[in-house]
């Protein structure tokens, strides 16, 4: 049967009370796949999400961390400290990150090294901008950032990072991709990962979609093969909009 993983991505949201609320929604509601949610919370709440979901089948984790172990890096947090508020998952490369933030394949590969090196689970964001998809240079531009991000990174390793596909252009936009689209080029990266590394770790690795996915559209998206979930911005907000997303999945699994 095939596994989903349902990741809100709170990005600069939600104080500390508000994050122990939505937590505790999602514990009391009746969801049968609680084990397939995530959160990706800022830095301040995930002391908060640990004390309410450490034990609980429901994961949270970060949106981003600096590559660096220690030292003279004013306001960044390493992957060991991400560690110690329970964090099993943090976010990589979203493309908030590189476009505001100066983020590049670069520093990503290292992001990711730095928090496999704590078994912190990275979940890795590629997906090309507007004028990249009119020229149809998508999978050269996806491909050539999965090359950069994994340069290094070894067998046993990939096997441990879930992909996220995010169109740029359907971020925030309410413009989501087709799930033609986000089929295309889902199945094109597991094709990626299968020349990198082996077909085995192509069909085993989770391959998430983001971009504009809410109750309405995330059945039609989630059904197709080569999506194992989605990376949710605005509609994990509401823990109503980002319950009825885990029960499209769930739904799926017993069509
Ligand atoms: P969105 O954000 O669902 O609000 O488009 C997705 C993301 O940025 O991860």
């Amino acid at each position: 049967m095939k596994k989903f993983l349902i990741a809100g991505n709170w990005k600069m949201n939600k104080l500390s009370h508000e994050a122990i609320q939505f937590a505790d929604a999602l514990l009391k509601s009746d969801l049968p796949n609680k084990n397939e949610l995530l959160i990706l919370a800022p830095f301040t709440d995930l002391f908060s999400l640990k004390s309410k979901l450490e034990n609980s089948e429901i994961s949270y984790g970060a949106q981003n961390v600096h590559f660096e172990k220690k030292g003279a890096f004013t306001g960044e947090i390493s992957a060991s400290m991400l560690k110690e508020t329970g964090s099993n998952y943090c976010i990589v490369g979203h493309s908030e990150r590189r476009q505001y933030f100066n983020e590049t394949d670069d520093t990503v590969n290292l992001k990711l090294k730095a928090l496999l090196s704590e078994d912190i689970i990275p979940i890795l964001c590629v997906g090309e901008p507007l004028d990249v998809r009119n020229s149809n240079s998508e999978q050269t531009f996806v491909a050539s950032q999965l090359i950069r991000d994994f340069e290094g990174i070894s067998i046993e390793d990939v096997s441990k990072i879930v992909i996220a596909y995010e169109p740029i252009w359907a971020i925030g936009t309410g413009k989501t991709a087709t799930p033609a689209q986000a089929q295309e080029m889902c199945a094109f990266i597991r094709g990626v990962i299968g020349g990198m590394y082996s077909n085995e770790v192509a069909d085993n690795i989770l391959i998430l979609y983001g971009g504009s996915m809410n109750q309405n559209n995330a059945e039609d998206l989630l059904k197709n093969v080569d999506i194992n979930g989605g990376l949710i911005g605005g509609a994990s907000l509401e823990t109503e909009s980002f319950i009825k997303i885990a029960e499209c999945a769930n739904k799926i699994k017993t069509l």
